[in-house]
C-alpha cells in the first residue's frame, strides 16, 4: 500500500513536508542521538527549505544534532548557479544555525569518478560501523521518471554495488554524482515531493503504470525495512485513479 498525502497547492504541501521533515527529526534524535537527512535538488524542496528555516519552525529541530547530506549534486563547484549545495545553502543553511561539520556536501568540482568516491568514502566514516542507512532522504520526481540522478537507461541504474556512483544522462550537459538505489534504499524514511500539473502524467505512469524500473528509475526505490511517503499537491494528482 502506497502512502500518499495530497495537500490542496504547493504552499501546503512544504507546510506539510516541513511538520514531517521536523517529526522524523525530533524521532530520531530522541532515538539515535543524531538525525541523517539527505536532501534533494530541483526546484520543488525550495519550499520547504523555506518553511524550516521559518523562525517558528527552525526552533523545532536540534540542528546541532542534525546532519545534512545531499541525494545528489551536479558536476559543478558549490557557489555555481546549478549547485545543488548552492541552493540548499540559499533556501535553508544560510538561515539556520547548523555545525559547519554537519553539512556533508557533494565535491561536484572534483573529477566525477573521485567525486563520488570521496563522497561515499564519507557516508562509510559516518554512519560507521554500520553500514550507511539514513533516517530520511528527500527525493523530487523527474518528468522522464528519473529520482536524484538516476536517469532512465544510464550507467548508474546498474551500478548496484556501490552507494554513490557518477552518472551522466545524454540530454544532460554535464556529469552528476548520486546516491544509488541501494543507497536511498537503505533509509528508514523516503519522502516525495511532486507538484505541479507538468508532474501529474508521470506520477499517473509510475503509481499507477507498468512496473519498468529502467524506464523510470524512481520504480527502483523501495527500502526494505523503511517507509516511503509520496507528498503530492492537487495539481500533480490530477490524473491518479487509485487514491
Ligand atoms: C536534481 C534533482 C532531481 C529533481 C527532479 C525534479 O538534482 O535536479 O535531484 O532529481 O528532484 O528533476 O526537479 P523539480 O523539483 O525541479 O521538478
Amino acid at each position: 500500500m502506497i502512502d500518499i498525502t495530497i495537500a490542496p497547492d504547493q504552499q501546503a504541501l512544504a507546510q506539510l513536508a516541513a511538520e514531517r521533515f521536523i517529526r522524523i527529526a525530533n524521532q530520531a534524535i530522541e532515538q539515535r542521538g543524531q538525525f541523517s537527512a539527505a536532501v534533494s535538488g530541483g526546484s520543488t524542496p525550495k519550499a520547504l527549505h523555506h518553511q524550516l528555516a521559518a523562525s517558528n519552525r527552525q526552533i523545532q529541530i536540534d540542528w546541532q544534532a542534525t546532519h545534512i547530506f545531499w541525494g545528489d549534486e551536479r558536476g559543478v563547484p558549490p557557489d555555481h548557479p546549478d549547485s545543488n549545495y548552492r541552493m540548499v545553502q540559499e533556501t535553508l543553511l544560510d538561515q539556520i544555525k547548523i555545525p559547519a561539520d554537519n553539512i556533508h556536501r557533494i565535491q561536484g568540482e572534483l573529477p566525477p569518478e573521485q567525486a563520488a568516491a570521496v563522497y561515499q568514502s564519507e557516508l562509510f566514516h559516518f554512519f560507521a560501523p554500520n553500514n550507511p542507512r539514513f533516517d530520511l532522504v528527500i527525493l523530487g520526481l523527474g518528468t522522464d521518471g528519473h529520482t536524484a540522478s538516476l536517469f532512465p537507461h544510464t550507467s548508474a541504474l546498474n551500478k548496484t554495488a556501490l552507494w554513490v556512483t557518477e552518472n551522466q544522462a545524454v540530454q544532460l550537459d554535464r556529469w552528476r554524482i548520486t546516491l544509488t538505489a541501494k543507497a536511498i534504499n537503505a533509509a528508514r524514511q523516503v519522502i516525495f515531493l511532486v507538484s505541479g500539473e507538468g508532474k501529474a502524467e508521470i506520477l499517473k505512469t509510475v503509481l499507477e503504470g507498468p512496473h519498468l524500473p529502467q524506464d523510470y528509475p524512481v520504480q527502483r526505490i523501495n527500502p526494505a525495512n523503511g517507509k516511503i511517503f509520496w507528498l503530492i499537491d492537487e495539481k500533480a494528482s490530477q490524473q491518479l485513479r487509485n487514491i
